[in-house]
């Protein structure tokens, strides 16, 4: 219990700087972590609760407000998030849950935590709304019901709640088993002509090393110096030749039509990918969609001139919209000549013309592929 506290006194300081720096869960919790002396159990507890509560943050507030009636000082909100969270989603008995927080609070609030605590410990809940509940923004609820559709949607999101690590690929990297099978098309059999590969939004390096792995020249470019620095220690760990170019993938410095397989695995609203980051929901507007939507396009249309003819020709996204899946695919058929490759192979489920994985498929992250046939 002692060091438990010590585990929850860390995860309070990273969920401190999270809400008031507006700083990245993961990074603010990586450097507490390495800076800490805890034990490795004690490190996933902290794990779990700075995670935990920043995805359920607006479920816990909800559970938390109906018993407070004046504004709450922010760290001791934190607090009872964090007691709340050990309260509903996790397997720890109430005393502990409700003493654990309590004795993180300044004195003058341990009488409100310890009330408050107890009372979200004993009353039952109705949750009003469904994004409430699964804690979410409306936009994300209303946006993926409307384009998954409702039961599809409400799995996905509430898969997207719990925690999942990467599984580990034949040459060792650590990649989502969506993410892989992704790579599987990359490297996929058939007449696909000579060349190099090419990635034009390769870092860090997990698409890319995987299609190294599997025997093919790869050169990885990317717009981010800093994110292709990731992907050249990745690819020393590896011990693969992984070539790495600086460029915007809408202006490549390739010449045009000499490459075998090209892949655009293009940012994007990352809404398959929320189990992993667990801040993000919080940080994606709905206007972005638009603006992302229009960058991949352009990503795709000059992806296209590096191929060459009969090459492939692959566009991924780790998200769920349809405006950044079908409606980038329909615009990019109106504008070029290619033969688009349906029918994509199991687990692929069927995305208008291409293929979808939703978390809950493979309990995975959610990814959008469509493969063409330069002409
Ligand atoms: C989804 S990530 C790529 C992940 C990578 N393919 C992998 O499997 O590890 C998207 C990448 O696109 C890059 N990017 C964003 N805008 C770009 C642009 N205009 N041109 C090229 N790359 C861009 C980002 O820096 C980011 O690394």
């Amino acid at each position: 219990m002692a060091e438990n506290n010590e585990a929850r006194a860390l995860a309070l300081k990273v969920l401190g700087r999270i809400e008031k720096d507006s700083a990245f869960a993961n990074l603010v919790l990586r450097t507490a972590l390495d800076n800490s002396e805890l034990d490795e159990r004690d490190k996933a507890l902290v794990t779990e609760l700075v995670y935990g509560v920043t995805r359920m943050r607006r479920s816990c507030d909800f559970l938390i407000d109906r018993f407070i009636s004046k504004k709450l000082h922010p760290d001791v909100r934190t607090i009872l998030r964090l007691g709340t969270y050990q309260l509903h989603w996790m397997n720890i008995p109430d005393h502990a849950a409700v003493n654990g927080s309590v004795s993180l609070a300044p004195k003058w609030a341990t009488g409100l935590c310890n009330a408050v605590l107890r009372k979200v410990a004993k009353e039952t809940v109705e949750w009003p709304t469904k994004a409430i509940e699964y804690s979410y923004p409306d936009w994300i609820v209303e946006r993926l019901e409307s384009d998954l559709g409702e039961p599809e949607a409400s799995a996905a999101l509430k898969c997207m709640n719990s925690s999942k690590s990467a599984t580990p690929r034949e040459d060792g990297y650590f990649q989502d088993a969506a993410s892989q099978l992704v790579s599987d098309l990359l490297t996929q059999e058939g007449n696909w002509g000579e060349g190099p590969v090419i990635d034009v939004c390769a870092a860090p390096g997990g698409k890319a090393s995987a299609a190294v792995s599997a025997g093919f020249p790869v050169i990885a470019a990317d717009a981010s110096l800093k994110r292709l620095k990731l992907a050249r220690s990745n690819s020393l760990e590896l011990n693969i030749k992984l070539p790495l170019v600086v460029s915007d993938g809408t202006d490549l410095p390739f010449r045009k039509g000499e490459a075998s397989r090209v892949i655009v695995d293009a940012p994007c609203s990352g809404l398959g990918v929320l189990r992993r980051r667990a801040d993000a929901r919080w940080r994606i507007k709905e206007a972005d969609l638009a603006v992302l939507a229009d960058l991949q396009l352009k990503l795709l249309c000059s992806a296209l001139t590096m191929v060459k003819s009969g090459g492939l020709l692959i566009y991924s996204v780790c998200t769920l919209t349809n405006l950044e899946t079908i409606g980038v695919d329909e615009k990019f058929r109106n504008l070029v000549n290619v033969e688009e490759i349906g029918d994509l192979p199991h687990p692929w489920r069927k995305h208008g013309r291409g293929g979808m994985i939703l978390p809950q498929d493979l309990d995975s992250e959610g990814m959008s592929v469509f493969c063409y046939r330069a002409p």
